[in-house]
């Protein structure tokens, strides 16, 4: 069977949610600067367009880590393969994460994060599967909440492909 993609969130939900996620965040920061950081590479899509949403000033990072290979299954190892170019120092962090599954990642991450003295350190999932965590990890801002299932589409991968996809799609035909 050919590979096929089932649309889980459609393309004007996710951005009605994005904007709807800006305008909170733009709230809850009024008055102060948020530094946003992306977990490359499936957090881009999101970020970029969260950033334009926020109407308080915003300056970004980058970091990537490897967890995962290339196929479906955690393999609970994070490592990181580019750090932030900047401090948090003193900084109002927001993490902004596609999605949420085991915890691993973001659990690690924001360990590491606040050793670097952030002035706050808070999180930002586009998606999150509960129903999967392994470790505990506090989230701020939750776009959706998804059953347990392989998504991709809006920076989310399947073998490096579908992060183009302007909606939220469930791989279909996959063994
Ligand atoms: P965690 O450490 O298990 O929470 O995994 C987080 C990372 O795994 C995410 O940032 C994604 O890159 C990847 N991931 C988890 N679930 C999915 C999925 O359903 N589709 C695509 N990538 C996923
Ligand atoms: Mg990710």
């Amino acid at each position: 069977m050919a590979e096929t993609i089932k649309v889980l969130v459609p393309e004007e939900e996710v951005d009605k949610r994005i904007e709807e996620l800006g305008r909170k965040i733009s709230e809850d920061y009024a008055g102060r600067q948020v530094h946003l950081i992306c977990v490359l590479k499936g957090g881009v899509f999101f970020m970029c367009e969260l950033a334009k949403r926020i109407s308080v000033p915003v300056s970004m990072d980058f970091m990537s880590v490897g967890s995962y290979g290339d196929g479906t299954a955690s393999s609970g190892v994070v490592k990181i393969a580019k750090d932030l170019d900047e401090t948090l120092e003193g900084k109002d962090v927001l993490v902004v994460e596609d999605i949420i599954d085991s915890g691993r990642t973001l659990s690690y991450l924001l360990e590491v994060f606040k050793n670097r003295g952030p002035k706050s350190l808070k999180l930002c999932t586009l998606l999150d599967k509960p129903e999967r965590r392994v470790k505990d990890v506090k989230v701020d801002y939750v776009g959706f909440n998804i059953p347990d299932e392989f998504v991709v589409g809006y920076g989310l991968d399947y073998a490096q492909k579908y992060r183009n996809l302007p909606y939220i799609g469930v791989v279909e035909g996959v063994e």
